[in-house]
């Protein structure tokens, strides 16, 4: 397939125009392929499920995806990947949960770039470790999309996933939507058949969960995090924001507060509500979250997550504050 994209080529935002990009990277992906395997990293996001989705149709079981939950995904996350992929698809799905090793690993580390280098550099080594199990790999799927390629050219982002590999680790790669931007993966998905909300998912970092965790994760503390950020998102489904407000998660800081749970003290966490909308992500604005959805979260929040008697909400823009928390 082409390298680079083409300056004139028309942006695909039609089904008609997705159905035939799809079907020319088949052809293509089939003549690279052949009757060779191929290994794809199936994260669940929106561009390792497209490729997964895409060598599905063209190399059917040649392909073999392997899922890592770092335990740090979201509520419903890696079933999703498995209901969609293993059951729906009937692909070769080998599913990881890898969550002890992570939080083990992560266990009383409390600076933010340590906590990504260690989720960052645990995955590799899980990925590599099932790679080995598998005989006769030669070729490696990649979710690259152009503004990665961009942006690794202009030296701002290092994207090559496959960089990260052991040594003797050689694949040859393939990238069948790399020369796509990413409103034009989400239509090539949409054809492709997979659900919308897992096409049109809300941007989440790779060290997932783990960054809305502040300082040294610990379990109790990150399924606060995960049940309110579950809680968040129904609410915005229900209230028509989805699809609407660009990123919208929940936080809790490591510090208690008291409060008062079923007529007694308690001493628990808070959870801090997210919500911006942004462009390019550079810059982002905080959305206005009606009032009386305000209220309703902060009841549902307090009273159905464990260990939570407050909720805050981020008034804050990008800048000064960045989206995330670490
Ligand atoms: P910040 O916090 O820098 O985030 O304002 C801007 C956008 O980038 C996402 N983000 C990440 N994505 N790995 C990722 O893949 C990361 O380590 C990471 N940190 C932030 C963030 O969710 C927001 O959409």
């Amino acid at each position: 397939m082409a390298d680079r994209r083409p300056d004139d080529m028309v942006r695909i935002t039609t089904k008609e125009l997705a159905d035939a990009f799809i079907e020319e990277q088949i052809k293509e992906l089939r003549e690279q392929i052949g009757d060779k395997k191929v290994l794809l990293a199936l994260s669940g996001g929106v561009d390792s499920s497209v490729v997964a989705a895409m060598l599905i149709k063209a190399v059917g079981d040649q392909l073999t995806c392997v899922h890592v939950n770092h335990g740090l995904l979201r509520k419903g996350e890696p079933e999703q990947v498995i209901e969609v992929f293993r059951n729906q698809m009937k692909a070769n799905l080998v599913y990881v949960d890898a969550t002890d090793r992570f939080l083990d690993k992560l266990a009383d580390v409390t600076d933010p770039e340590t906590k990504r280098k260690i989720i960052g550099g645990e995955f590799i080594d899980v990925f590599a470790e099932e790679a080995r199990k598998l005989d006769n790999i030669e070729f490696l799927a990649q979710g690259t999309i152009w503004p990665d390629i961009l942006e690794s050219e202009k030296g701002i982002k290092a994207h090559h996933n496959a960089g990260g590999l052991p040594e003797d680790m050689k694949f040859e790669l393939v990238e069948p939507v790399k020369i796509l931007f990413k409103d034009e993966v989400r239509v090539v998905g949409e054809a492709l058949g997979l659900p919308s909300n897992m096409v049109y998912r809300q941007p989440f970092p790779g060290p997932g969960l783990g960054v809305r965790c502040p300082g040294a994760i610990t379990r109790d503390r990150l399924e606060a995090v995960r049940e309110s950020d579950a809680i968040l998102r129904e609410e915005f489904a229900k209230n028509g924001l989805e699809g609407k407000v660009w990123q919208y998660f929940t936080v809790v800081p490591d510090f208690k507060s008291t409060g008062i749970k079923n007529g007694e003290r308690s001493f628990d966490w808070c959870v801090i509500i997210r919500a911006v909308n942004t462009t390019d992500a550079m810059t982002a604005e905080v959305e206005n979250i009606p009032f009386e959805l305000m209220q309703h979260l902060v009841s549902r929040i307090t009273s159905e997550v464990k260990g939570v008697n407050r909720v805050l909400y981020d008034f804050t823009p990008k800048p000064s504050a960045t989206i995330e928390y670490e």
